[in-house]
């Protein structure tokens, strides 16, 4: 029995997918450990820790393979210290899977970092498309002073392995404030990957 095709309406400001199955939600102190100004970050959190920073509504269909997962990611402007408000980031679990972003308002960027530790800094905003590959490490960051609201897809037998940033102490590069823009700057509690965990990572293939 094949699917019925389906329609799902963006919208682009509030950041919501009609006729779709999931919300799942981040508040601020769930975001323990990602900011380089714990101060900052603690003092934040008596203030406003219940403060939604992040939420995505997506689409998982019930077959694990072959399928794609879809939805919208809506991200609120912030900053802890001079970092820009972030997702927590991830590798996909099976790690050559791929995933497309398009924004649909506000600005912010896609970090990735290769296994190997090198970065990439993708400008995203209305209209522009950003590909992910595979394995690459990514988190998205909201740059801008708005809502940062992107579309998504990825294969639906993707998976997300969160452990991959922790275990090198958050990724290498941060994105904080520079005057009116942002920049990127090196993340001074980086651990780099050793040999054995790159090739760990190259190894979980589906
Ligand atoms: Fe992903």
């Amino acid at each position: 029995m094949i699917k019925e095709p389906s329609a799902h309406l963006v919208d682009p400001i509030n950041g919501k997918l009609g006729n779709c199955g999931r919300t799942y939600q981040k508040k601020l102190r769930d975001l323990t450990q990602l900011y380089a100004d714990s101060e900052a970050f603690e003092q934040a959190v008596q203030e406003q820790g219940d403060r939604i920073v992040y939420q995505v509504q997506d689409q998982h269909p019930e077959q694990q393979r072959g399928d794609l997962i879809f939805g919208v990611t809506y991200m609120q402007p912030g900053r802890i210290g001079d970092e820009y408000f972030l997702t927590r980031g991830h590798i996909h679990a099976i790690a050559n899977r791929p995933e497309i972003y398009y924004g649909e308002s506000g600005e912010g960027v896609m970090l990735m970092e290769s296994p190997e530790g090198e970065t990439r800094v993708i400008e995203i905003k209305p209209r522009v498309l950003c590909y992910v590959p595979p394995f690459w490490i990514h988190r998205s960051v909201n740059t801008g002073a708005t809502p940062f609201v992107m579309s998504f897809t990825y294969p639906s037998d993707s998976g997300q392995d969160y452990g991959v940033i922790a275990q090198t102490f958050g990724m290498r590069s941060r994105i904080v404030a520079d005057g009116t823009g942002w920049k990127e700057v090196p993340n001074a509690s980086y651990q780099p990957r050793g040999a054995e965990q790159i090739k760990a990572i190259y190894a979980t293939k589906g």
